[in-house]
Formats: C-alpha cells, structure tokens, sequence
C-alpha cells in the first residue's frame, strides 16, 4: 500500500506544487511507482506536467464525482509517474461534496482501490483549508507543509496545525507532521536567513523543520512552465537538491519492496 503525502498550506505561492512535482520525479528516478494527485481546481500540477489542464475530458472530478476508483483518469508524465489531472471543474466537486455523504471520505474512495499500484503518493492540495483539502489530510499518512522564507510564514502555520488536530480527532488518527520544508531560500538576503531561523525557534521543539532548503531560483517557474520538473530541466542548480535528498530519505524508509 502506498504511503500518502499530503502538500498542504493555505498559503498560496510558497511551493506546495513545485514540490509535488520535483519531489515526485525525484522519486520516480529512484525508481519509486509515484502517483501525483492534483487536487487544486487551479490545476498546476497537471499544467506542470505538461497537460493542458481545460482540454481534458475527465479529470479527478469526474473519479471523485463518482467516488470510483482513480485508475481509469490516471495520465502518464514524460518521467515515469502517474498523474491524476484536474482542472476547473474540481472547484464544482468541492460545492457539490458539501451536502453529500461521507464527503470528507470521497477522495479516500478514490485513491484508495489504486494504492497498491504504487510505492508514494503525493497529493497537491490548493491554497484553502476546504473541503478538498480536508479530503486529502482525512486520507493522507504525512502532511508535507512547504513554508517560504520569505514573509513571516507562523500564522498560516497555526491555522494549518489547528486544522491536524481536528483531522487527527474525527477522520484519521493515523496523519503525522511529516516537517516544514524550508523553500525560495535566497542566500543574498538577511531576511530569508532570519525566517528560517524564526521557524526553527517558533516550531522546531514540536516539528520537524527539514535540513533539506530548496533555494530560490527562477529556473523552478521556466521549468514549470516547460512541463518539466526540475531536476530534468536544469539538473545541477543548488534547489534541484533538496527535493532529491528528500526523496531519498522517503525512499529509504518505504516499508514496501520498492527498494
Ligand atoms: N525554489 C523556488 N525558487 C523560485 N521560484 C519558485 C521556487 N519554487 C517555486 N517557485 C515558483 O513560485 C511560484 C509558486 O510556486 P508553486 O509551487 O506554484 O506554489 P503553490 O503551489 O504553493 O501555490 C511558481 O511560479 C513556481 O514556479
Ligand atoms: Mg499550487
């Protein structure tokens, strides 16, 4: 059975894609089966993976709709992991779950018949505390949460963390913190150095803040928009590493033969 992340942050613009689809090419290369769920409505992932999200035909909307198995609307990427694509009819799914039964378990009906398929996967969750991403944290075995060194990251941190708990109460005991994943790391700036630090005093005692840093670098936008992830598009940049020491470690400690 597949162990799932969750990339989650109601902040929108610090890296949750980005590191959905690096991480997830890193982990393929290592040869981990890796599916990547996009489950933004905004559909970045799939756009990042090189599918024009508003010419699909059917799309994670059309599985969770149904709450049928993922298999059917699962795509190929160009670097050896599955994608379950999604586009802007997704934001309908999330009004429509609303009123509807078990609608905190619809992606879990989803995902769940395909786990065995793969080693990871990783889910891309949009910038909200929603339904959907309620969905995802309610299935996932790790929450991911990727933090910008740019602004003051704490409060959406805590907003984030209040919501666990509640997760961890109703729907899934089983969901840890996996970390915070320090990313858009500008070396040149005191500013960003004095967030990293602020992170690890304010959340350090009760999380993990990884040692992995994806730094700043504009190569992560011209590769997104190539349909590529980084570590094949520019291969040896200094942000293309964290993601694949970080897929090493998931790696390495999969209960799973992929190994
Ligand atoms: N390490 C980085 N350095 C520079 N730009 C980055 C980095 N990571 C992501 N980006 C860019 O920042 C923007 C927001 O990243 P994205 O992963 O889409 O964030 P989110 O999914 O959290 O909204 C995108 O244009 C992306 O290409
Ligand atoms: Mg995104």
């Amino acid at each position: 059975m597949a162990i799932i992340y969750a990339i989650a942050s109601q902040k929108g613009g610090v890296g949750k894609t980005t590191t959905v689809l690096n991480l997830g090419a890193a982990l393929a290369e290592l040869g981990c089966r890796v599916l990547l769920v996009d489950l933004d409505p905004q559909g970045g992932l799939t756009l990042s993976c090189g599918q024009e999200p508003d010419s699909l035909d059917t799309t994670i909307y059309d599985a969770l709709r149904r709450s049928t198995s993922a298999e059917p609307y699962i795509l190929k990427t160009s670097f050896g992991a599955g994608l379950l694509p999604a586009n802007v009819d997704l934001a309908l799914a999330e009004m429509e779950l609303v009123g509807s039964l078990a609608r905190e378990r619809r992606l879990a009906m989803v995902l769940t018949p395909v786990g065995h398929l793969y080693d990871v996967i990783l889910i891309d969750c949009q910038p909200s505390l929603g339904l959907l991403t309620v969905n995802a944290l309610a299935l996932a075995d790790y929450l991911l949460i990727p933090v910008a060194c740019e602004y003051l990251a704490q409060k959406a941190i805590n907003g984030l963390l209040k919501l666990v708990k509640k997760v961890q109460v109703h729907y899934n005991s089983q969901l840890s913190i996996a970390g915070l994943l320090p990313t858009m790391f500008d070396r040149r700036t005191n500013h960003t150095a004095q967030v990293l630090k602020e992170l690890h005093e304010t959340f350090g005692s009760q999380l993990r803040v990884y040692e992995y840093i994806v730094y700043r670098s504009i190569r992560f936008a011209e590769s997104a928009a190539a349909g590529e992830p980084i570590i094949h598009y520019a291969r040896n940049i200094p942000g293309a590493d964290a993601y694949r020491e970080l897929a090493r470690e998931i790696f390495l400690n999969l209960p799973t033969p992929a190994k």
